[in-house]
């Protein structure tokens, strides 16, 4: 699936710079070996978890706490009653669809875009993932318009970052990608901590403090992280957390839930844990457990999904990830110098690891850090995960990964797509075809409509 998907590479920054080649390198038989271990490991580690519901909110919640005080701030930010810029309907012609090396070609200036005689500033059309470049290469290319995405970026002035002196390493957080393992690994194994950072990415770069820093980053496929957002904003903001006493749940307190028919039907921990456990099977195994929930969460989440309009996000766990790296004045990505994949991050992790000389111990601790789906995404349908596409075409676009089978069909009318445009100062951007504001919203399934 992921032809180009990711470089591998993990160099010295001068080196990754200097080169618009995808690195690769593989890791020794020694490291899969290692990480089988881990596997095995960590289920024995899974099954020794007891922990009750309620203890279970608090944990998690708590964990996010140590997150830092500043990422409190960060979250509580996100300014969902901010009025939305009016935003101009698509007034752009259906072009051609090029073909990804094509476009590759033009990006690398190794062939001339094509000439336009009307004077108009070009638009060329393409398919998510089709470039030959890896994410990282694609993402300096990215544009989140911020008339548009603007609360898709980080809302708070500064961000709480990882930050390894010892080996200048810093890692940049995407919220649902992996991050309470990144940040496990950055405190424990490559002796980083917390500082905060200008959420803008000023320090990264030339002149900086951290101008001389490798930056990393995890990304994770847009469709499936968007389900573990909803599961991890479901929680956040559920009736339960009314009832939390203490400052930090003051928020969770006041807070006015936009959506609060998703809670239809349940005003405690115990009723949405039936819903994903049923009594029957015993509390105890709730925590690790695979969900056994009988539609009624998916169908709530279907809900969401169509009203949601994709550039209201009311919690930083639901910001897309190419503009949460991005400078919400420029629309610009940070300097990031290298991008990894979830689908393997522990892999990676002691990949990177080992590359600074570092070792992460095989007791399952990284695959330990997230909490199983709650919604049964097999009762979720088709045209609804298509939805969900259609809203992250950013990521898709600008992270350069293919679509997901369910999205990936040819001649529909899903129309996600991505462009490639030049900018008044003559550089090349990447952009979706169509922004959340310009998708359908009338082929919403019958079972979903209300009132
Ligand atoms: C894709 O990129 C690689 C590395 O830059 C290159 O070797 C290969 O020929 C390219 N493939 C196409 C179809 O252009
Ligand atoms: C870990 O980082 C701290 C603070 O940056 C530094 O003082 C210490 O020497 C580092 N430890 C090692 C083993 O490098
Ligand atoms: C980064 O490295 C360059 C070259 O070694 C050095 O001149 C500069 O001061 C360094 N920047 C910082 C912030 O330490
Ligand atoms: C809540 O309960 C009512 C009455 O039983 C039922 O009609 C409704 O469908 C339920 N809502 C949800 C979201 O399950
Ligand atoms: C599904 O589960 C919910 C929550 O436990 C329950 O209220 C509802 O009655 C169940 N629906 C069916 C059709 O079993
Ligand atoms: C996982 O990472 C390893 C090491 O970086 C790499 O060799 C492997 O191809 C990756 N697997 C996938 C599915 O991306
Ligand atoms: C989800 O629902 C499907 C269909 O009922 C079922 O086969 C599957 O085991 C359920 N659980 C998960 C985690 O997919």
């Amino acid at each position: 699936m992921m032809k180009n998907g990711y470089s591998q590479s993990q160099q010295p920054k001068s080196n990754m710079a200097a080169s618009n080649n995808i690195h690769s390198r593989t890791p020794s038989p020694r490291k899969l070996s290692q990480s089988q271990a881990l596997f095995t490991l960590s289920a024995l580690v899974y099954s020794t978890i007891v922990m009750i519901g309620n203890f279970y909110v608090h944990k998690h919640l708590s964990g996010q706490l140590y997150d830092g005080e500043s990422l409190k701030a960060d979250f509580f930010a996100d300014g969902h009653n901010n009025a939305r810029d009016e935003i101009p309907s698509p007034s752009y012609p259906f072009g051609e669809l090029y073909d990804g090396d094509t476009l590759t070609s033009i990006i690398l200036q190794q062939v001339q875009p094509p000439v336009d005689d009307s004077q108009k500033p070009f638009r060329l059309r393409f398919k998510p993932g089709s470039l030959n470049l890896s994410t990282q290469q694609t993402l300096p290319y990215c544009y989140s318009d911020p008339s548009i995405y603007k609360q898709h970026f980080p809302q708070a002035l500064h961000q709480v970052t990882s930050i390894s002196d010892t080996y200048m390493l810093i890692y940049l957080m995407l919220p649902k990608s992996a991050s309470s393992t990144a940040r496990w690994v950055m405190d424990n194994v490559l002796n980083a901590s917390d500082a905060p950072l200008s959420a803008l990415g000023y320090e990264l770069n030339e002149g900086g403090d951290y101008e001389n820093y490798t930056t990393l980053t995890f990304v994770r496929d847009p469709l499936s992280r968007f389900f573990s957002s909803y599961d991890e904003v479901f929680l956040r903001y559920g009736p339960w957390m009314k009832k939390r006493k203490g400052d930090f749940f003051k928020k969770y307190n006041d807070f006015v839930h936009p959506y609060p028919y998703l809670y239809e039907n349940m005003t405690d921990w115990d009723d949405y844990q039936d819903a994903f456990c049923p009594q029957s099977l015993g509390k105890e195994r709730c925590t690790r457990m695979e969900t056994k929930e009988n539609g009624t969460l998916a169908l709530r989440f279907e809900r969401f999904v169509w009203d949601y309009d994709g550039v209201s996000p009311f919690d930083l766990h639901l910001h897309l990830q190419a503009p949460y790296l991005s400078n919400r004045r420029t629309g610009k990505p940070k300097r990031i110098d290298e991008i990894y994949s979830t689908t393997n991050a522990s892999e990676s992790w002691k990949y990177i690891a080992d590359f600074y000389g570092e070792y992460i111990p095989d007791d399952g601790v990284l695959d330990a850090r997230s909490a199983p789906r709650r919604v049964n995404a097999s009762f979720v349908s088709l045209r609804t995960k298509q939805r969900i596409c259609q809203l992250s075409a950013i990521d898709y676009c600008c992270l350069n990964l293919e679509l997901p089978p369910e999205c990936d069909i040819s001649e529909s009318d899903l129309n996600i797509y991505c462009s490639l445009e030049m900018n008044k100062r003559g550089e090349f951007q990447i952009q979706p075809w169509f922004h959340p504001h310009q998708v359908e919203v009338s082929d919403r399934p019958a079972y979903l409509r209300v009132g």
